[in-house]
């Protein structure tokens, strides 16, 4: 295969660039380089070795992949040990990454704190702002620990103006806050419309590509979790994050979505503070002292990528006089909470009637796995029953997916959710069959209510 190489050719005067511009040396117009890939001209013959070709459309050798030279990248350390986790190691410089997140949540107190730390560690930084003023990013730099005040910001909407900035100062790491507030001026359309966001976010990649400046984009995500207009970003970026919680709340949870220098199994835990986001790195330990010993209170023994996490889960059952009466789920998605009712109504003698149904994992984590179902099962037929799951002084815990038909299916990683439980002193812990030492198992709903409830009494419709 003959190497192409890159040129950026003006499309208003037709000169040409090894490295993409802002603005076109040749007249001096804005945005017109359009990247073109090219074969090399045929003179060099032979040069190449290893099987390489110098002719386009002669055979090439290919290479045998154990052969092929391992590009090696050294990392940008944020400082901030989860987000460094989360991101496989650290920035990869040149790369682009999506911090998605809905408003409030701590977008802009997570990636100044990073740019912080960074420009601390020496690197150069930038901070580009359409949202806010200088003055509101510095008060909240001040709240900040640090060197969040030494980060250089820019408080832009303009697009042109902010590539023309980023190309001039080359920071080694940029944060754009947020994508949907940067407006290309020659196109139409408000900013934060999906032609904008893609061009605001293709016009970045290209400079940051040729710069090597690694971009953390912070995008905004609608009431339906979706990035809004970002999503059409997800191709283009290397990396996608998602920060998740309840504004109201204190913890928040960091994920991947997609990462083309990592695994997306991992996430991090953080709580907001007084003084900023602060890691949570005994999240078990503070969810299991804060659970109650109270009808309605499980512990779920979840996953948290690769990390085992007690969240406490709890129901609420009250009679209602809404028709249809209200079904709440907080931190677990809504159809799942329909699913286990159904379940339990049919296969486990719970029914919750026409009775409101709330549920709530504390501390307004969210759990998206289907081994929370169980936990969730037991929640509410420990509600309905008014009876305390667990006997003992410390509260139950449990896991496991349930099937349509009652039976209780296996979820991954069982052994670290018994080892994290075992840690805890919460046991026996209530999972499906083949879980291994140290568990109540279940084959069905109805065997894992009767461990984790007791014998109780048959249940009373509410
Ligand atoms: P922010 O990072 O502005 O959220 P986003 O950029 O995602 O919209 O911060 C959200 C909230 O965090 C805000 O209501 C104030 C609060 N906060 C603290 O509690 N402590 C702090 O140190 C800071 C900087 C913010
Ligand atoms: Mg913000």
């Amino acid at each position: 295969m003959a190497r192409l190489t890159t040129v950026f050719t003006c499309s208003a005067c037709g000169h040409e660039e090894p490295k993409w511009h802002g603005r076109c040396a040749g007249c001096g117009e804005w945005n017109t380089l359009a990247e073109e890939k090219r074969a090399p001209a045929p003179a060099r013959r032979g040069g190449g070795g290893g099987g390489r070709s110098a002719e386009p459309g002669e055979a090439v050798r290919p290479v045998r992949l154990a052969e092929v030279q391992a590009i090696q990248v050294a990392r940008l350390q944020t400082g901030i040990g989860e987000l460094d986790r989360v991101l496989g190691g650290g920035l990869v410089p040149g790369s682009l990454v999506l911090l998605g997140g809905s408003p409030g949540i701590g977008k802009s107190t997570l990636t100044s704190m990073a740019l912080g730390n960074l420009a601390g560690a020496g690197r150069r930084t930038l901070y580009v702002s359409g949202e806010e003023s200088a003055a509101q990013i510095k008060l909240r730099a001040e709240r900040l620990p640090g060197a969040a005040l030494d980060v250089p910001v820019l408080a832009e909407t303009d697009l042109d103006t902010v590539l023309a900035t980023l190309d001039a100062e080359r920071p080694e790491v940029c944060v754009i806050d947020s994508v949907q507030t940067l407006h290309a001026g020659d196109l139409t359309g408000a900013a934060g419309s999906v032609g904008q966001v893609r061009e605001v976010a293709d016009r970045i990649t290209r400079l940051a590509k040729a710069r090597d400046i690694a971009v953390l984009l912070v995008g905004h995500v609608t009431k339906e979790g979706s990035l809004a207009g970002p999503r059409v970003l997800e191709h283009l970026v290397d990396c996608v994050l998602q920060f998740e919680g309840e504004r109201e709340r204190t913890y928040r949870t960091l994920r991947a979505l997609k990462n083309r220098f990592g695994s997306t199994s991992e996430a991090g835990v953080f709580e907001m503070r007084q003084g900023g986001l602060v890691e949570v790195q005994d999240a078990s330990a503070r969810f299991v002292g804060e659970a109650t010993r109270a009808p309605g209170s499980v512990v779920l023994a979840a996953m948290e990528g690769s990390r085992p996490l007690l969240v406490e889960v709890q129901a609420l059952v009250s009679p209602s006089e809404l028709v249809p009466p209200r079904r709440v789920a907080n931190g677990i998605d809504r159809n799942r909470l329909a699913l286990v009712l159904a379940v339990l109504g049919r296969h486990a003698g719970v029914g919750v009637g026409s009775a409101d149904v709330f549920v709530n994992v504390a501390g307004g984590v969210r759990v998206d796995e289907p081994g929370a179902d169980l936990a969730v099962a037991l929640a509410v037929a420990s509600a309905t029953r008014g009876i305390v799951a667990g006997a003992g002084a410390r509260p139950i815990a449990c896991f496991g997916e349930i099937g349509l038909t009652g039976e209780l299916r296996t979820v991954a990683h069982p052994e670290r959710r018994l080892a994290e439980a075992a840690k805890f002193g919460l046991a026996p812990i209530v999972t499906p069959a083949g879980a291994g030492r140290g568990a109540a198992e279940a084959a069905t709903l109805r065997d894992a209510l009767r461990a984790g409830l007791g014998a109780a009494p048959a249940a009373r419709a509410a």
